[in-house]
């Protein structure tokens, strides 16, 4: 090994440091194949370490990693199989592999960064076949927060072309997208200079879904007043009920309006590939643009979002730019000149390694088991003395469940206490949600290690504790 003077290399301790590395992680894997009892919660003297100032002098390799798994391990791993709160993901085990390899050779994908280029763009064309989607270009992003202001910035440019450079002046734009869609559609219109008072909530109907008649009068009506329509957002999957907008009727609006479709399927897109939900899904071929989140119900680790786009030409047009310490070949896109951030990390990586070692159908398979938990939850639930349920069926694996035992005066109190105790309890983890100003409990299915027993304990945890907090209220 060469002699550096302050090198940074682990130097004869790498080999040791990879294979303590690897033990580390076999024994995560191993505890996330099941539930554990309950929850580590970080010890006094982990908090202690945690304040430590800042090291100046070498630590010991070994021993810092363990102090490392340690905080891991008293945190909120989302790889857990009862970690049921919001969206979750699972921390798919060879995409943490992957990152591992993408991250040590750190390659950036701003310019042609020859191999990794090819397989990002690779892996964009086998997202857009698995969703059903027409991509001709498409970017990983680091969530659905950017794919989606990705999508609008370029949806902008489409709609008022040259305002990029000149901004939009004294033109008055809206955006549309239900009363539900996620709040980073808001954001990106924030940050857009569209303006969150220029995003138009759509009214739903009783399925929680994008009101079409409503959206077509809205944009009619906006039109009539001179203002103009940058997109409409139709999302595949609410984060709070996991409700899906009609696609095929939202498209038909955009169609004969000329408006730009995106749809924001972040959480519940990957369900366009199971077979059980795809037809909720129909229409998806004709929309403008979409995000899915790989790290939600792809099951990769985070960061993994992709942005896909019909036409190359919209984002070239939202994005590129020349400068001088940027080289063109002949009139190539560089990755830059497609999506908004310039160091990017080859997120693909991990979505197409775990592609091709576990195949396209296991994907299939264990969104197809999640939403079978999700229809397990919902009847055990409906069959429960002591719990409500909503009026419809889930869409997707987000389930609504709210705890109504006799006596029970205060529901949403109890509710809402409910969810701290099972959280502080431990076995289940779980996030409570406002739904028509009641709150719920909400169990969100997108981990392929969830089994149907840990469906049951949901349940019976909640039932238990709910009969025992009831009391003290
Ligand atoms: C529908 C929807 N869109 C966008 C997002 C934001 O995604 P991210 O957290 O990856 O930025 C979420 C997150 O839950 C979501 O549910």
């Amino acid at each position: 090994m060469p002699d550096r003077p302050g090198s940074l290399s682990l130097g004869e301790q790498r080999m040791p440091a990879l294979e303590h590395a690897a033990r580390l992680v076999a024994r995560a894997w191993l505890e996330f194949d099941e539930a554990r009892e309950v929850e580590t919660i970080p010890s006094p003297e982990l908090l202690a370490m945690l304040d430590e100032p800042l090291p100046e002098q070498p630590g010991e390799v070994i021993r810092d990693l363990d102090l490392a798994a340690d905080v891991l391990d008293a945190s909120l791993a989302q790889s857990r199989p009862r970690y049921l709160a919001y969206i979750g993901s699972s921390g798919l085990e060879v995409g943490a592999l992957a990152d591992l390899l993408a991250h040590s050779y750190d390659i950036n994908l701003a310019l042609d960064a020859r191999g990794a280029t090819q397989l990002e763009n690779r892996a964009i064309a086998w997202l857009a076949q698995f969703l059903g989607f027409p991509a001709t270009a498409g970017s990983f992003t680091s969530g659905g927060t950017i794919s989606n202001i990705t999508a609008l910035a370029a949806a902008r440019e489409r709609a008022l072309p040259g305002s990029r450079a000149t901004g939009m002046g004294d033109r008055r734009v809206a955006l549309y997208c239900s009363a539900e869609a996620h709040y980073s559609v808001t954001r990106a219109a924030e940050l857009l200079g569209i303006g969150k008072d220029n995003v138009r909530p759509v009214p739903i109907d009783v399925r929680r879904r994008m009101s079409t008649p409503d959206l077509a009068r809205m944009i009619d009506a906006d039109t009539a007043a001179g203002i103009t329509p940058i997109a409409v957002v139709a999302t595949a999957g609410t984060t709070l009920t996991g409700a899906v907008d009609p696609i095929d009727a939202i498209a038909d609006v955009c169609e004969l309006r000329g408006v730009w479709l995106h749809v924001d399927g972040a959480y519940g897109l990957p369900a366009a590939a199971a077979a059980s939900t795809a037809p909720r899904f129909s229409g998806l071929d004709r929309v403008d643009s979409l995000s899915v989140d790989a790290h939600k119900w792809m099951f990769v680790p985070k960061a993994c979002s992709a942005l896909l786009v019909r036409r190359t030409a919209d984002l070239a047009a939202a994005f590129s730019h020349n400068e001088d310490y940027i080289p063109h070949e002949d009139d190539e896109l560089n990755a830059v000149d497609v999506t908004l951030e310039y160091s990017r990390p080859l997120r693909a990586l991990k979505l197409w390694l775990a592609l091709r070692v576990h195949g396209a159908q296991a994907f299939r398979d264990a969104i197809e088991g999640n939403l079978r938990q999700a229809q397990l939850l919902f009847d055990l639930a409906t069959d429960h003395p002591d719990f409500e349920t909503r009026e419809h069926r889930p869409q997707l694996s987000i389930v609504p469940i709210r705890h109504a035992p006799p006596g029970c005066a205060d529901l949403d109190r109890h509710n809402e206490a409910l969810c701290r105790a099972m959280q502080h309890d431990g076995r289940v983890y779980i996030s409570p949600a406002v739904i028509d100003d009641r709150i719920w409990l909400r169990p969100c299915f997108t981990n392929f290690r969830t089994t149907e027993e840990d469906v049951r304990v949901t349940l019976a945890v909640a039932a238990e504790i709910g009969s025992a907090i009831c009391a003290d209220h």
